[in-house]
């Protein structure tokens, strides 16, 4: 069986990747993969749905980007992730480099995520909201946001987004929240301010750019996981990688990237309220990684000509023995 199925049958709404704008219309191997709903229950725009390509001037909305993964999910019967809206990154330059008032600026928060929200309701099982507001070491990350507003932001934001769409799950997605240290005690500080503002907020999104051998044991996961299912919120891993530090990778190294994989899709199982995997890409031909930690890569769980690698296997394991 495929993952999907698999995690369907282990209770987790989906099992789901990311899609790649640039790929799926010129590679026909990588969209047939992809189309598989039992493989992929749900898809998430790499790109798509981000301020630059569906903002670029200031009310201008264009949806050429992300209707491309809504159109495919569509006519595959998969289910999205929908991301994101506030972020600091991937920003168009007005947002950037505008000079904000806190009422200029709401306003402008409003609107793109009225819209944004609005083209795309009914679609989505969950929103990305607010995307790494946090540093690494655990303070507040600069953008034209927080220095508008340090975290008055975040209540504007979740508030503006259950208007546009009610049904959405509301998420806050972060990267290095799995290894337990300040930025997750931050993380864990967001979802209280958010709720102490009466703002909803229904999930925390892990996005789980993990190293080969680095990766926290399957119950260290889970401790984090429970951290933010504590208060009330469900919990998913949004953005599944687990790169190699050198290239190429031994089978001995391949063995430990696929326990690695083991280990965050176990701790997902372990843990009520942790409702999906999301894949950030499957084929080591198309990945953000080489780009931006050169020589390292092969994060994914089919090699670069669509075979299936040990992480494939040891993920449909995992699945399977629940
Ligand atoms: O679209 C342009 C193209 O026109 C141009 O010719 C080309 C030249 O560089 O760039 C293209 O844009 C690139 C875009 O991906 C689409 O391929 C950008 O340069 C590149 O920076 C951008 O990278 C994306 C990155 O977010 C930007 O921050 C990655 O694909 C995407 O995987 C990555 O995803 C993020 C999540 O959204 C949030 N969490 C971390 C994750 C990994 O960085």
């Amino acid at each position: 069986a495929q993952l999907n199925d698999l995690a369907v049958r282990a209770g987790l709404k989906y099992f789901g990747t990311a899609l790649g704008e640039g790929s799926i219309n010129s590679d026909s191997q990588y969209a047939a993969i992809l189309s598989d709903k039992s493989m992929f229950g749900q898809l998430v725009p790499e790109n798509g749905q981000k301020w630059d390509a569906t903002e670029p001037s200031r009310g201008q909305f264009t949806y050429t980007q992300g209707d491309i993964t809504a159109n495919t999910a569509r006519r595959n019967g998969q289910g999205m992730r929908c991301h994101t809206l506030v972020w600091y990154s991937q920003l168009p330059n007005w947002v950037n480099s505008g000079s904000w008032t806190r009422q200029t600026l709401q306003s402008v928060i409003e609107t793109h995520i009225s819209n944004v929200m609005g083209h795309y309701k009914g679609q989505c099982y969950a929103w990305d909201v607010v995307n790494e507001a946090i540093n690494d070491d655990g303070t507040w990350r600069p953008s034209p946001f927080y220095n508008t507003f340090q975290t008055d932001y975040f209540a504007i934001a979740f508030n503006a987004a259950k208007r546009a769409d009610p049904a959405a799950k509301l998420y806050y997605n972060d990267y290095n929240l799995e290894y337990n240290q300040a930025k997750t005690d931050r993380a864990v500080e967001l979802v209280k301010i958010v709720q102490a503002a009466g703002a909803p907020i229904d999930g925390v999104g892990l996005q789980a750019h993990l190293i080969v051998g680095s990766t926290p044991s399957r119950s260290n996961l889970a401790t984090v996981l429970r951290r933010f299912t504590a208060l009330g919120v469900e919990v998913a891993y949004t953005e599944l990688d687990i790169r190699h530090s050198s290239l190429p990778a031994s089978s001995s190294a391949l063995a430990t990237q696929g326990n690695d994989y083991a280990n965050v899709v176990g701790s997902c199982l372990d843990v009520a309220g942790c409702v999906g995997v999301t894949v950030w890409g499957f084929t080591d031909k198309y990945s953000w990684i080489p780009q931006t930690f050169p020589g390292t890569g092969a994060a994914l769980i089919y090699d670069s000509n669509f075979n299936k690698k040990p992480a494939w296997t040891s993920v449909s394991s995992v699945l399977a023995a629940k």
